[in-house]
């Protein structure tokens, strides 16, 4: 089964084919980030327009790089939400008209269950039940998976996401935006050597990063950073940190048998490599190009959304706070 993946929640206009959920036969990605960057920060009006422009080039070349026909599809995906309503209702209503005329059944996905999907493009095949950690922009949910579509939400943050997080982080370090890949190039030229508080939020699963983000923050007014690669290997180290610690304590108590990192912040080498080096559980974890948005984890979660029968009609509209559970 072929389907085509439609996504536009934030800033990424991406289109991709994945066969049977797991093959990818091409994934387009489209990035306003340069344009965004000019005003430190994604600017929603402006994201619309871009996806209104970049839509149909980007679906067209998502066609032709699988050197398929949009009448060969079996299927579509579209992302409903969580993400910008002007944004959402360019993919879906692309993904609606796509779907009218070529006679193709449609499936709303929600972005969060597509990133945790971008983990079925890898060659090991997850096993359930599984533990997933979604770290991005605007979430970081520590989810419980005991099968396909089956989530329970045991932990999110109470303030920013991790994402977040490191984006206002990177602008309190004049880092520049997005603040996670340059936090993350910073801290290469750094040690972790300044000490930052965590909280643990003992007998939770949930999150708090606002802390460390205020106590950065603090230091910097105060003259007490000399050195900045120091500043964003100690940021780095205390976010990943309790995620990791967090996730792995989890995964222990639910007793899975994986655990999978998802989203974002997943791409980074120092969360990848510090949560694979922590857990007695096997982690498995997306390329960095399928962790970041796009497509092809939208067309995977599509094809078991089909599997299962879920199939939605045209009056498929975007929720834009859209919720796992
Ligand atoms: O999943 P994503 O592409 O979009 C959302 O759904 O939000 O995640 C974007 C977030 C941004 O906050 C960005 O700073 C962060 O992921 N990010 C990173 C890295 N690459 C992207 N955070 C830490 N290290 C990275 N290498
Ligand atoms: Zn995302």
């Amino acid at each position: 089964m072929k389907v085509l993946g439609i996504e536009t929640s934030c800033d990424e206009t991406a289109a991709a084919v994945v066969e049977d959920g797991v093959s990818i036969l091409s994934n387009q990605i489209a990035s306003q980030v340069e344009i965004h960057a000019r005003y430190g920060g994604i600017v929603p009006e402006v994201a619309s327009r871009q996806h209104i422009l970049a839509i149909i080039p980007i679906v067209q070349q998502a066609m032709a790089e699988a050197g398929v026909s949009l009448d060969s599809m079996d299927g579509i995906a579209v992302t409903t939400g969580p993400g910008l309503a002007g944004s959402l209702l360019v993919g879906v209503n692309v993904a609606k008209a796509i779907a009218l005329a070529h006679g193709l059944p449609i499936t709303g996905v929600n972005h969060l269950e597509g990133h945790i999907y971008a983990n079925w493009l890898g060659n090991d095949t997850p096993r359930f039940p599984v533990v997933c950690l979604i770290v991005s922009g605007g979430h970081s949910d520590l989810v419980l998976m005991k099968g396909h579509g089956d989530y329970v939400v045991l932990g999110r943050t109470r303030d920013d996401a991790a994402g977040e997080a490191f984006d206002k982080a990177a602008r309190i370090l004049g880092l520049g935006y997005p603040g996670g890949p340059a936090i993350e190039q910073a801290a290469r030229n750094g040690t972790a050597s300044i000490k930052l508080p965590r909280a643990w939020l003992k007998g939770s699963s949930d999150f708090s990063f606002s802390g460390v983000k205020t106590a950065l923050l603090r230091l910097v007014e105060g003259g007490g950073i000399s050195n900045g690669a120091d500043a964003a290997a100690s940021f780095q180290e205390a976010v990943i940190d309790v995620l990791v610690t967090k996730t792995v304590a989890a995964a222990k108590e639910h007793r899975v048998k994986q655990i999978l990192l998802a989203g974002g912040v997943a791409s980074n080498r120092f969360l990848r490599h510090w949560l694979v080096e922590n857990s007695p559980i096997p982690v498995l974890v997306p390329e960095p190009v399928l962790c970041t948005d796009n497509a092809a984890m939208i067309a995977a979660c599509g094809y078991y959304r089909f599997q299962a029968g879920k199939v939605d009609g045209l009056d498929l509209d975007v929720v834009p706070s859209l919720k796992l559970t």
